[in-house]
């Protein structure tokens, strides 16, 4: 059952998907670009011979433009390199520039608050002597430092770069990640790791979403009941907003703060009731989904009070966009108040669309008098209001192209949201400029900015929220960087592996709390081997069936396996690549048939292992169905294995009597998805095939 309102839930588990996930799109091209191990992909590489070696003494110089933020990015590139090669680098600047081993040739300084408008590029030369990387623009700097990071290997000599020369700049200007901090709390700490993280993939916008249902999570001076009641005292104060604006600066990212309104507002209530249209008291919201309280937009209190909280956040935010949310306005409070009621009928408004596009348009004036430029969900589209507004598409990729027909700017999420659990591939399918988009002109396309992912935080916690975002965000950072023909999956694929270790060195915890996760479901003394050697091979349901298991809200634990699985199994990804190369006959197949019975055996053995351990531990005892499961296949695999080398066909209905195997539940309670039945599947087919006396 899709929960009662739930609007977002239901149009995006309807529609959505289905193109992103048909099999097509997974098709493997070719790589017309030599495969280095980056990225995103640049734009251009050419290889050169030979390397650059790691040197003890990594010194660096500016022969251009210098500001202190370059000298930061520098030394923590540097620091990471150490960290990275255990080598304890003497990191300094050179006394003669023309020695150093990494030379920053900067044109000039970038402006006081980052712009769409500056140039990203930045040229990377490597050869056997020294590193040199130009950019007319302090962040094409800062990219350029992550690609040169990127290009660390280690080979039989030690560690070096190799030699190459890259010329890459940025396909679309808007390369963001929303993460809501309101439904679940994200403490300043955790923000800033990922923003490091996002640096590494060259994503610029930080889109902060700050308000919602569930809290209020700005420190407000002049309205102090906002964070007072609406937050259970977890909200950023105005200096902890300002550090992370700094450190996002230091990284090239820029932070759009959203305070969403007229909906999705009931914690502004519960300290100023007055702002909403029906009469209080509220409550912070504890669960999930569209709700009634909503801003009055037929009182002039509303945009008095408006005018003050948006003056005293512009302040505290220097970006000149400011998100003003604008989705999934529920409509009863409206419908139910006669006094709304006789303001709608007095103006001629028929429907709740022309009232909410009234408060846009007193909102949009608002935040033009503080030098704000608005952006909002794509609810807010409408034929009437300014041109220098920002659509943020979400309910699908035709309102992006329809706003862009209009001349609004616009950015694509539809296809981003990284909350359903889809696969890496799946988003990496999505483009801006395609689907609707592709039939636009030339200058109606220049409109369409580039893109968001959205961490939407209905089932996330600090504990969970990384390994949520990465590595996938990662495929999506390369849809917005790369060329449009980059679309070699499993090259991709490749990389983003390589690249997902590699992001431990920024901080982030996508791999490491997932141990620790797994140590707290085996229970003190359990066998954590045995709960991973589970847990590696499940994915938690993807879309919104989560929600249908149970009635999630606020103070739900997330402490389960669904929390702790990854959102995409690479394990049984290699298990399915496995299974391929065996059924193919290809070379490598005594190799791989071995390995799929070792792991087949496994798995079958682990069952015993795990009942055991679920007898002490109530979160491991919930996942005894799917560790059955596993093992039931594990034992039909190995028949069919058995069947595949001694050239007997599995006897005819026997897939088909397994079928409660083959066959996932429906509505799982414990929430997860095992992802090797269909490799198991297709050696049990493969084995039923096989000519009869053959
Ligand atoms: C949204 O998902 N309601 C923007």
């Amino acid at each position: 059952m899709m929960h009662r309102n739930n609007v977002r839930f239901a149009l995006l588990a309807a529609t959505l998907w289905a193109a992103a996930i048909a099999p097509g799109l997974f098709a493997v091209e070719a790589s017309a670009q030599p495969s280095l191990d980056l990225m995103p992909l640049p734009a251009n590489v050419v290889l050169g011979t030979g390397k650059l070696a790691l040197k003890p003494e990594f010194s660096f110089a500016f022969i251009g433009y210098k500001e202190p933020r370059l000298e930061r990015a520098v030394r923590r590139a540097a620091d990471r390199i150490a960290a990275r090669t255990g080598i304890p680098l003497a990191i300094a600047e050179a006394a003669d520039p023309s020695q150093a081993f990494l030379q920053i040739d900067c044109g000039a300084a970038s402006l006081p608050v980052q712009t769409f408008e500056e140039d990203e590029s930045y040229v990377l030369t490597i050869d056997a002597s020294r590193a040199v990387l130009r950019a007319p623009n302090p962040l094409g700097i800062l990219r350029g430092l992550e690609t040169f990071q990127q290009l660390l290997a280690l080979d039989v000599q030690g560690f070096n770069f190799p030699a190459v020369e890259i010329k890459d700049a940025p396909r679309f200007k808007w390369r963001g990640l929303l993460i809501d901090v309101c439904r679940h709390w994200i403490p300043a700490e955790v923000i800033k790791r990922n923003l490091d993280a996002m640096a590494a993939v060259k994503l610029n916008v930080l889109h902060w979403h700050l308000s919602e249902d569930q809290g209020f999570r700005v420190e407000s001076k002049k309205y102090p009941r906002l964070h007072g009641m609406g937050s259970d005292g977890l909200y950023y104060t105005q200096e902890e907003i300002r550090a992370i604006i700094d450190y996002a600066r230091d990284r090239g990212i820029r932070v759009i703060p959203e305070f969403d309104m007229p909906g999705h507002s009931t914690a502004w209530f519960v300290g100023y009731p007055e702002l909403a249209s029906a009469p209080g008291p509220y409550e912070i919201e504890r669960h999930y989904g569209v709700f009634k309280p909503t801003m009055d937009p037929t009182r002039e209190g509303t945009y008095k009070f408006l005018d003050g909280f948006i003056g005293e956040m512009a302040r505290l935010f220097p970006d000149p966009l400011f998100h003003i949310g604008g989705d999934e306005v529920e409509g009863h409070q409206w419908e139910e108040s006669p006094s709304i009621k006789a303001f709608k009928t007095a103006r001629g408004m028929k429907t709740n669309e022309d009232l909410q596009a009234y408060f846009n348009k007193r909102i949009q004036a608002i935040l033009k008098k503080h030098g704000k430029r608005m952006v909002g969900w794509d609810e807010i589209l409408r034929e009437d209001l300014p041109r220098d507004i920002v659509v943020q598409s979400w309910r699908g990729q035709e309102s992006l192209a329809r706003a862009a027909k209009q001349g609004f700017a616009g950015i694509l999420s539809n296809g981003y949201y990284i909350d359903l659990m889809y696969g890496a591939a799946a988003h990496y399918a999505v483009d801006p400029l395609e689907k609707e988009a592709a039939a636009l002109s030339e200058a109606e396309k220049t409109l369409i900015l580039g893109g968001e992912a959205c961490m939407w935080a209905e089932l996330i916690s600090p504990e969970t929220v990384d390994s949520r975002i990465w590595p996938r965000m990662a495929a999506i950072a390369e849809r917005f960087w790369s060329p449009q023909e980059t679309k070699d999956v499993a090259d991709m694929y490749r990389r983003l592996e390589i690249l997902s270790s590699r992001l431990d060195w920024t901080g982030t915890t996508h791999n490491a709390s997932y141990p620790k996760m797994l140590e707290r479901l085996a229970g003190m003394e359990g066998s954590f081997e045995a709960v991973k050697l589970l847990a590696d091979y499940v994915e938690p349901i993807r879309g919104y069936g989560r929600h249908d298991s149970r009635e999630y809200s606020q103070t739900t634990p997330l402490n389960r396996m669904a929390d702790a699985a990854r959102p995409e199994s690479f394990a049984a990804r290699a298990f399915t690549g496995m299974v391929d190369g065996m059924l193919s006959d290809a070379p490598a197949y005594a190799k791989n048939r071995r390995e799929i019975r070792h792991r087949l055996m496994a798995w079958k053995a682990n069952h015993e292992t795990i009942k055991a351990l679920a007898a002490n531990s109530a979160l491991l005892a919930e996942v005894l169905p799917l560790s059955e499961r596993l093992a039931g296949l594990a034992d039909a695999g190995l028949v069919a294995l058995q069947s595949l080398e001694s050239g007997q066909p599995l006897p005819q209905g026997w897939i088909e009597d397994r079928a409660a195997l083959f066959q996932a539940p429906e509505k799982p309670p414990y929430e997860l998805e095992l992802m090797v039945v269909e490799p198991i599947r297709k050696i049990a087919e493969a084995a039923a095939k096989i000519p009869a006396g053959d």
